[in-house]
């Protein structure tokens, strides 16, 4: 997959993301999250510490049902106020190792936001990195989006880490910003906008290292 010399849609008028399933990066597939996931997802997000810094709780195996039966069918975006989930697959073994979401937040402002949820088993080996980095080459070369953000819990120092590593922009801490989970927490804003990711691209080879192909 090139990531560059691509012409966006909105060039053309419009903007949509239908994505060719699996997408493919280095070691990685990303596809829409199935039924057969659910194991898997529960795997996860269930699990107290995963979800200490996100917005949601624990999800037992009926909550994981009913948003594979919602939200999470999705499998293209066609207008603002829509999020697209997906699975992300080890391409070696075909373990489902975490699940990425691109929200489309503004047709006018071409704005939109990651998040991003891993098995802690499978941490540490640059996988989240690889498939948040091929989420953006759906959000700035096929969905032709200007500016990408991520919202992160002051505290959630793996994921801060994360998006330095994607090249994003610290713009903001917010102090005690939003009562979450029983407490007042801070809020990091990061942001990347196209002509930083084009940059970051120029030659064909992404700086971070994880490529998308
Ligand atoms: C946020 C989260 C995805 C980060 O996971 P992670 O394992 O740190 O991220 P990666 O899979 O990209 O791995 C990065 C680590 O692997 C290392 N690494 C090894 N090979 C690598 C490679 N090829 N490329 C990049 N990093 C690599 C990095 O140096 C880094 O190590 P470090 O933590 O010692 O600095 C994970 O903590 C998580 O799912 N948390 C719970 C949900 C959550 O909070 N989501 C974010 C909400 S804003």
């Amino acid at each position: 997959m090139s990531l560059s010399g691509t012409v966006p849609r909105w060039q053309h008028g419009g903007m949509e993301l239908r994505p060719s399933y699996p997408v493919r990066s280095r070691r990685l597939l990303l596809r829409p999250l199935r039924r057969s996931d659910a194991a898997a997802l529960a795997a996860y997000r269930g699990l107290p510490e995963v979800c200490r810094y996100v917005p949601f709780e624990p999800m037992d195996a009926g909550r994981i049902a009913d948003r594979l039966a919602g939200e999470w069918a999705r499998t293209a975006l066609d207008a603002e106020g829509q999020s697209l989930t997906l699975g992300v697959e080890l391409a070696a073994t075909g373990d489902l190792v975490g699940d990425v979401v691109l929200f489309w937040h503004s047709r006018e402002h071409r704005g939109g936001e990651v998040g991003y949820v891993f098995h802690p088993g499978y941490g540490g080996r640059g996988y989240a990195t690889e498939a948040v980095h091929a989420l953006l080459h759906l959000a700035f070369d096929r969905l032709g989006l200007h500016r990408v953000i991520a919202r992160i819990d002051a505290r959630n120092r793996a994921s801060a880490a994360l998006a330095a590593r994607l090249g994003m922009r610290q713009e903001a801490h917010l102090v005690r910003n939003e009562w979450f989970k029983g407490e007042w927490s801070d809020e990091l804003d990061f942001a990347l906008v196209e002509d930083e990711w084009l940059a970051q691209h120029r030659g064909g080879s992404p700086s971070c290292g994880q490529g998308t192909q």
